[in-house]
């Protein structure tokens, strides 16, 4: 399926967002790995004291080639290059080996520890470890099983990596470092089963039971889960399979057909696992079906073949144990009534709750962006305004919008020095103007708040803000009833994007509470829900607008933020803050119909 390939003593490489550089070692700073016990030769401690960084390599299509060969071939590609230390695509386009040139259809860093300091910091090429992961998707849909009931499949069959479900990890944003916890657990679990650890003498089950309120993410983290460990793994398997358990079909109102309905799903998962080099994961979506199968049984308003079903599934659970390649993943949206002889079961049981601040500004940051690239955003009119050309900021306005912990470092600047009371228990504030982008505007931060705290209390309060989870924050900003201006002296483009981002930052914490499912609904919500960003878009698909695209020198500005600008494919874009402030209603009208339909 994939090689994998680590090299220890190579580097790798990337300047900005994806443009790889070519550096010359830099002298000797402070970030640089120390070497214990003062061996000069002990390349295993120096090895020791570099950051992994993971490079996924997305083979195209029709490739045949090895994988080994572009593990190495991208190895060396990466050879004496500085990286930037976060998540995103690695373009190979100066790249002279027609290896990668014709065999690879992407690669990316991925899975950069938000733990370590070093993240979205540059790291020199003597810093750390490429971990290279070669592999290609599957363009098979899912398979349903045909024989369900009443024509509903109560299982389907995918095989990994898919193509249905790439990108789906790196899209799913949570706080709580979940991803890498089980990233760890999985890896540790399956490489425990396949030294073969006497399960008596060290126990483990390799289940995982993910709980919580309903759209969060947990069978969307389920199955990126299965695809990333089908790329991480795929040096030891040669393929990855996910078999989608329907719970609720397994355990409806044929209770005599679950019996078999159970038989001929652990049939199916047999004859997979029996294969070693197939890594194969089974979803069981929804298990609190079969909490309530078990008490209606009990109850006895069931037949008993429903506990017998029950319980015949979880011993045929128990019986894959022998198997090393297998893991069984879990979901619940109750909370409370989980059967118990699943929790037990679980080696990680981890609740998955509503987005944090962050979360939810990156998920509104991402689909912002999308808007962008498809065009019915013009985010670049800030920029316009700024007097930039059109043409050369299309690609910055996609990366206008500042990355979270940036966009947090600003807000709390900007609140220190516009002097909101109560928020850093001081009054008044001057601004220090300083820059809002990457390092600078944990600068900024820190300045803004030293500024405002005069009184002593700023800069712990300042601090708290942005290390409680954003919890602080997120209520400093909905409360603000100004929207938090960048400090003076910004040029242009550092600017627009500071008021930008904190106009994110502020519709994204009028979120609080709401779900991940509904946050992905919200930025269309916010279209449909503005008459005039709607009209806009009619007339401009009606008939040829004031600016086209690829004039360069459009202006669609109209002072008051709403504008018609160069958008993707010909149709006119709306600004990008017109189209924050309708997100920000579209917030507030969801919170308030979420309120009327609980309490009513
Ligand atoms: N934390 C999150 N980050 C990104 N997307 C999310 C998040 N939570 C939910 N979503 C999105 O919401 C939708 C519903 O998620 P789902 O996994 O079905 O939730 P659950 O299983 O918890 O009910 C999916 O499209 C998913 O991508
Ligand atoms: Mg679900």
């Amino acid at each position: 399926m994939e090689a994998e390939l680590s090299l220890p003593g190579h580097a790798v490489g990337e300047g900005g967002d994806g443009a790889a550089t070519q550096q010359q070692p830099a002298p000797l700073s402070q970030s640089q790995p120390m070497r214990l016990g003062g061996a000069a030769d002990d390349e295993d401690d120096f090895e020791d004291h570099k950051v992994p960084v993971s490079v996924e390599v997305c083979l195209r299509e029709n490739s045949v080639c090895s994988h080994r060969q572009v593990a190495e071939a991208l190895a060396r590609y990466l050879e004496g290059r500085t990286l930037w230390y976060r998540n995103g695509p690695l373009d190979l386009c100066d790249s002279e080996d027609p290896l990668l040139l014709q065999q690879v259809a992407a690669a990316a860093i991925c899975d950069a520890d938000p733990r370590l300091h070093r993240l979205h910091s540059p790291l020199l090429f003597w810093q750390y470890t490429p971990r290279i992961y070669v592999y290609q998707l599957s363009d098979e849909g899912p398979a349903d099983d045909d024989e369900g009931e009443e024509g509903v499949p109560s299982y389907r069959e995918l095989l990994l990596p898919a193509l249905d479900l790439a990108g789906q990890w790196e899209a799913l944003q949570f706080d709580s470092a979940i991803q890498q916890r089980l990233l760890s657990y999985a890896t540790s679990a399956l490489l425990f089963a396949d030294r073969g650890v006497d399960g008596n003498l060290v126990s483990w089950n390799r289940v995982v039971l993910l709980y919580g309120p309903p759209g969060t993410g947990k069978t969307s983290l389920c199955k990126a889960l299965a695809h990333k460990l089908s790329i991480r793994l795929g040096g030891r398997y040669r393929q990855g399979c996910l078999v989608e358990v329907n719970a609720h079909s397994l355990f409806s109102k044929f209770f005599s057909e679950s019996g078999k309905l159970v038989s001929r799903l652990f049939a199916k998962i047999t004859e997979l696992v029996e294969e070693p080099d197939v890594l194969v994961f089974v979803l069981i979506d929804e298990v609190e079906s079969l909490t309530s199968a078990r008490k209606a049984a009990v109850a006895g308003s069931e037949p008993s073949d429903a506990i017998r079903a029950v319980n015949a599934l979880l011993t045929q659970l128990d019986a894959l144990r022998r198997f090393p390649n297998v893991m069984v993943l879990t979901t619940s949206n109750i909370t409370q009534a989980i059967d118990v002889a699943f929790v037990d079961r679980a080696d990680i049981k981890a609740y998955i709750g509503p987005p944090t601040l962050a979360a939810r500004y990156e998920m509104l940051r991402a689909s912002i962006q999308e808007l962008s690239r498809a065009g019915v955003i013009a985010v670049d009119v800030a920029l316009l305004a700024a007097g930039c050309r059109a043409a050369a900021c299309v690609d910055d306005t996609r990366r206008l919008l500042l990355p979270y912990h940036e966009a947090a470092a600003a807000a709390a600047a900007s609140l220190a020095a516009q002097g909101a009371a109560g928020v850093f228990g001081c009054s008044n504030g001057s601004s220090n103007g300083s820059s809002f982008g990457g390092s600078h505007a944990r600068g900024a931060a820190a300045s803004g708040a030293a500024g405002g705290g005069g009184d002593g209390g700023g800069s712990s309060s300042h601090e708290q803000l942005l290390t409680n989870g954003g919890a602080a924050l997120a209520a400093a900003v909905a409360g603000a009833s100004f929207l938090p201006l960048p400090p003076p002296g910004l040029a242009p483009e550092q600017a627009a994007a500071a008021v930008l981002s904190l106009q994110l930052l502020q519709a994204a914490a009028g979120c609080e509470g709401l779900s991940g499912r509904t946050l992905r609904k919200l930025p269309f919500l916010a279209h449909a829900g503005s008459p005039a960003l709607v009209q806009q878009h009619s007339a401009a698909a009606a008939g040829p607008t004031a600016s086209g695209p690829g004039d360069g020198g459009s202006r669609g500005v109209d002072g008051g933020g709403s504008a018609v600008g160069p958008g993707g494919g010909g149709g006119g874009g709306c600004s990008a803050r017109a189209f924050l402030e309708a997100l920000r209603e579209a917030a507030e009208r969801e919170q308030s119909d979420r309120s009327q339909l609980l309490s009513g």
